[in-house]
C-alpha cells in the first residue's frame, strides 16, 4: 500500500502564490534507449508534465548517453564491476540518483535489478516498461520467449517496481499481435512502437496527477 504524492509538485508556502514545476524524472537505460528518446521528445512541450532531469546507465559507450548528451540532459554511469559487491553498487546508484531529486525513476530498457536500498529510497516511484504483457514472460527476453510460445499476442508493460522480477503493479498495458511470421526482430520492433506511445503517455499523465498504490491496483492520483 502505497502513494506517489500527487505533482505536478508545487513550490512555495500556504498562501502564497503557488508556482507548479515539471515533475523530475530519471531515465535509467542500457541500451540503445529509443524509449528514452521518446520521453526527452515529449518533455519538449511544458504541457506534459515533466523534465528529464538526467539519465543514467550501469554501462558506458551506448546511444541512449548520446542521445542524453545531444538534449543537454546531465549523464552519470555506475557500473556494477566498479563496487565490491551488488549492494555497494544498489548504494552508490540510490545516492547519485538520489542527487537529481528525482519525482519519477523510469527502467527504459534498464537491465539490471535494483536493489533493496533504491527500493526503499523511493517508494512507489520507480517505474520499469517491459516488452510483454505481464505476468507473462518476465526478463531479459520477453519478445523471444513470447515467440516461442506461440501466443497471438503480446504487448508492453508499465509497472512499479517491486523485488520481483517484473511483477510489480500494473499501470499500464499495451497489446500488439504477433504476425505469422515474425521474428524476434520485428517483434521486439513493433513492441517497442506501441512501448514508446504507452510511456509517452502514461508517463507524462504520471507527472501531471501522480500515482496511487493501493495492494495491486495502481491509478492516477486525481
Ligand atoms: C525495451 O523494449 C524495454 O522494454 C526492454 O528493452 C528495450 C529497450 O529498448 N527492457 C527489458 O527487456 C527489461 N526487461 P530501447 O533501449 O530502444 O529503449
Amino acid at each position: 500500500m502505497g502513494l506517489l504524492v500527487a505533482c505536478p509538485l508545487q513550490f512555495g508556502s500556504e498562501g502564497d502564490d503557488v508556482t507548479e514545476r515539471p515533475a523530475r524524472i530519471v531515465v535509467l537505460v542500457s541500451g540503445s534507449g529509443t524509449n528514452l528518446q521518446a520521453l526527452l521528445d515529449a518533455a519538449q512541450d511544458p504541457g506534459w508534465g515533466g523534465q528529464i532531469a538526467a539519465v543514467g546507465s550501469d554501462r558506458d559507450g551506448i546511444e541512449g548517453l548520446v542521445r542524453a548528451q545531444r538534449h543537454g540532459v546531465p549523464t552519470f554511469i555506475e557500473k556494477v564491476n566498479q563496487y565490491a559487491d551488488r549492494s555497494d553498487w544498489d548504494l552508490a546508484l540510490t545516492k547519485t540518483v538520489a542527487s537529481h531529486d528525482p519525482d519519477v525513476i523510469v527502467l527504459a530498457g534498464f537491465m539490471k535489478l535494483v536493489g533493496d536500498r533504491f527500493l526503499r529510497a523511493f517508494p512507489n516511484r520507480v517505474v520499469n516498461t517491459h516488452p510483454a504483457l505481464c505476468p507473462a514472460f518476465p526478463g531479459t527476453t520477453g519478445p523471444a520467449d513470447a515467440l516461442d510460445y506461440g501466443v497471438k499476442v503480446t504487448g508492453a508493460t508499465l509497472f512499479v517496481v517491486d523485488e520481483g522480477v517484473d511483477t510489480g503493479p500494473i499501470i499500464a498495458q499495451v497489446v500488439v499481435p504477433v504476425d505469422d511470421d515474425d521474428t524476434v526482430e520485428t517483434l521486439h520492433e513493433r513492441i517497442k512502437l506501441a512501448e514508446r506511445q504507452m510511456l509517452v503517455d502514461n508517463i507524462g499523465r504520471m507527472s501531471r496527477e501522480g500515482i496511487r498504490v493501493a495492494g495491486r491496483r495502481v491509478s492516477f492520483s486525481r
